[in-house]
């Protein structure tokens, strides 16, 4: 059975409030009308603009007709971007395609900036085919609706936040899912003939695609101590957040209850009597735990589990730094990944003398952290040898530069890698 969903964009697969809040005040101050407070300006997302200028900023057709163009004279080039895509809409349309459904996407939105959207963010690739207004008149709902659908198909459905998208739903001849979490109520969408409310986007994906959801992606980050790795870590989950992933985030040594004590063991200062052998195991143990306990269930629920450290860490600290050899613990670890490798890997990379200067300006250094010199130049010696071995899946990242300008580039190869990866499943 062929089935086809069609999705509207702003509210429902992006939350393009930024982006439309600064170009409706740009509006209004360039027609040098005045501000307008916050909830209004959330009536302006969806509704076509022609009706919004008139209806919540009290223009005459003329005047709306005017702030419509220099709206879009700023949204063609910035507010198109001050965009987010709700987390957990990249599962729902993978899944979708999976499932081998037609997606489309009809918006009152004009169709070059909306494929300019859907291209950015990395969606265009799963959806079959956008429809928006040719040119800056106003379409109705119910044609964009229709010429969305392909020729033939047995069910199908429009996802939307407003109205105009149930009612467009009906008048089209198909079934309407109010997408809760978007920019309209409950009840407007009740009342205006969804016949599903979805409070969330997880809710929406389990009511169209099951449990069944696809695997998620790992992504793990690896560098020395004082590398700034906390920092990129909080930069790289709000970008991924932005392009719609769920992001869960987890640490090694560490991640759940069981492998965080064994972190107090490995890191305890008084420890200092502990084997290279029994440090080496007891990284390998926490990491067992961790994999079977967070990083294997979260990757089943289709998201993204990005881990401060994973298994390089040991190849580098205790292959390298320890001397105990790169063979002898990727065996050790073997046994507790049973091949569950990163789909990604971000390596921050910084000279060991860099990264030592930087950590003493820091905190009180761990265990590890007390090691000399010799021992974090061994780390970073097998850290290369680990990317020379598997460049596919490392994205190293030159640390050296200001935060900003490797949050940015680190931001912007791990995307390019995941939207490739995306293509390929
Ligand atoms: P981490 O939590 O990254 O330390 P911090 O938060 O202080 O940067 O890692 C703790 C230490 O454990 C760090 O020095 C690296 C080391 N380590 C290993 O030696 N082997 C491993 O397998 C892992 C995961 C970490």
């Amino acid at each position: 059975m062929r089935r086809a969903v069609i999705f509207d964009l702003d509210g429902t697969l992006t939350q393009s409030e930024e982006g439309i809040f600064n170009c409706v005040r740009y509006a209004l101050d360039t027609l040098h009308q005045k501000e307008l407070p916050e909830e209004t300006l959330r009536r302006f997302v969806g509704p076509p603009l022609q009706y919004s200028f008139v209806h919540e900023a009290g223009m005459t057709e003329e005047m709306a007709a005017e702030a419509v163009r220099v709206y879009r004279s700023r949204y063609t080039e910035v507010g198109l971007f001050e965009n987010r895509v709700y987390p957990g809409i990249r599962t729902l349309l993978a899944a979708l395609k999976r499932r081998g459904d037609w997606v489309g996407v009809a918006t009152g939105k004009p169709q070059g900036p909306s494929e300019r959207i859907l291209a950015h963010f990395g969606l265009a690739q799963w959806i079959d085919r956008i429809v928006g207004p040719a040119d800056s008149a106003d379409a109705g709902k119910a044609e964009l609706i229709r010429a969305a659908l392909p020729e033939a198909y047995d069910e199908a459905y429009m996802v939307g936040d407003r109205c105009f998208d149930m009612e467009g739903a009906r008048k089209a001849g198909i079934r309407g899912i109010g997408a809760g979490y978007g920019y309209g109520s409950e009840e407007e969408l009740r009342k205006s003939g969804a016949e599903y409310y979805a409070p969330t986007v997880q809710a929406l994906t389990s009511y169209l695609c099951g449990k069944d959801v696809g695997r998620g992606w790992f992504l793990s980050m690896e560098g020395l101590d004082g590398s700034g790795k906390s920092t990129q870590l909080s930069y790289l989950t709000q970008t991924l957040e932005r392009y719609g992933y769920e992001v869960v985030h987890t640490r090694e040594p560490g991640g759940c209850p069981i492998s965080e004590k064994i972190r107090e063991i490995i890191l305890d200062r008084d420890n200092q009597g502990m084997t290279e052998e029994t440090e080496a195991l007891l990284y390998a143990a926490s990491r067992a735990q961790h994999v079977h306990d967070v990083i294997r269930p979260v990757l089943e629920t289709g998201k993204l589990l990005l881990s401060d450290r994973y298994i390089d860490s040991s190849v580098a600290y205790q292959g390298g730094g320890r001397e105990l050899g790169v063979k002898t613990v990727m065996e050790i670890n073997q046994y507790a990944i049973h091949g569950l490798y990163p789909d990604i890997t971000v390596f921050l990379d910084l000279p060991h003398e860099v990264a030592i200067a930087r950590r003493y300006h820091d905190s009180v250094p761990d265990r590890m952290e007390m090691e000399s010199s010799a021992f974090h130049a061994r780390v970073e010696a097998a850290y290369r040898e680990m990317i020379r071995l598997h460049p596919e899946r490392f994205v190293c990242v030159d640390a050296s530069e200001p935060k900003e300008t490797v949050g940015e580039k680190m931001a912007e190869h791990v995307l390019k890698k995941l939207f490739a990866l995306e293509a390929e499943r």
